[in-house]
């Protein structure tokens, strides 16, 4: 029997992911109005800066009931005023579906959201594990020096609320105070 070699490829040391059905998604500050509270610093900024992308093994069309996706998030170090540099964050549109990320490189903090408004947060290091339960927002904030690295898999059929968050916001921050981050 053949054995063929795999479609695509993981660097399990950086998450980078390469070959077959792989995209990537750029988010630069001028995709991401309204997410951060300071508009004066915000407006300051090149609206060029990349704030993260996300590589994505989308083998399966968005929506298709019982598959998979996978994927790999990067959130560059950066802030808008004293707020760290995160992802928009979002509910699943199907609000059941759970998802796992794991922390790759970096230093960063994942806060959860109930639908109710109170959050929690966990520490995201190389190695972490972070089970996202459905009905729950989720939100990744780099809290370091360097590009925090994050994996994800998640059902091809849960889809993403950003409208919720985008109205709304999360609950806590995570901002900068006397040099150290602060989830307030
Ligand atoms: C998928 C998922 C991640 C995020 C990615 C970007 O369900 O949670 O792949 O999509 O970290 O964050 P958002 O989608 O909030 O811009
Ligand atoms: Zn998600």
């Amino acid at each position: 029997m053949e054995c063929s070699k795999a479609k695509v490829q993981i660097d399990t040391s950086t998450g980078k992911l390469t070959g077959e059905d792989v995209s990537k998604s750029t988010h630069q500050l001028k995709h991401l109005q309204g997410i951060f509270e300071d508009q004066a610093a915000y407006e300051a900024m090149n609206p060029e800066t990349i704030v993260y992308e996300v590589e994505m093994h989308d083998k399966e069309t968005l929506g298709t009931e019982g598959g998979l996706l996978f994927g790999t998030s990067y959130i560059y170090p950066g802030k808008v005023g004293k707020e760290y540099f995160m992802t928009k964050g979002h509910f699943h549109q199907k609000r059941n579906r759970a998802e796992y990320y794991w922390g790759i490189q970096g230093h960063g903090v994942l806060l959860f959201m109930s639908e109710t408004g109170e959050v929690t947060a966990e520490e995201v290091l190389p190695g972490s594990l972070h089970y996202i339960q459905g009905y729950t927002a989720h939100r990744l904030v780099n809290i370091g020096e360097d590009v925090l690295a994050v994996g994800a898999c998640w059902p091809s059929d849960a889809g993403h609320d950003y409208a919720d968050i985008l109205e709304r916001g999360f609950s806590k921050k995570v901002r900068e105070r006397n040099g150290v981050p602060f989830i307030e």
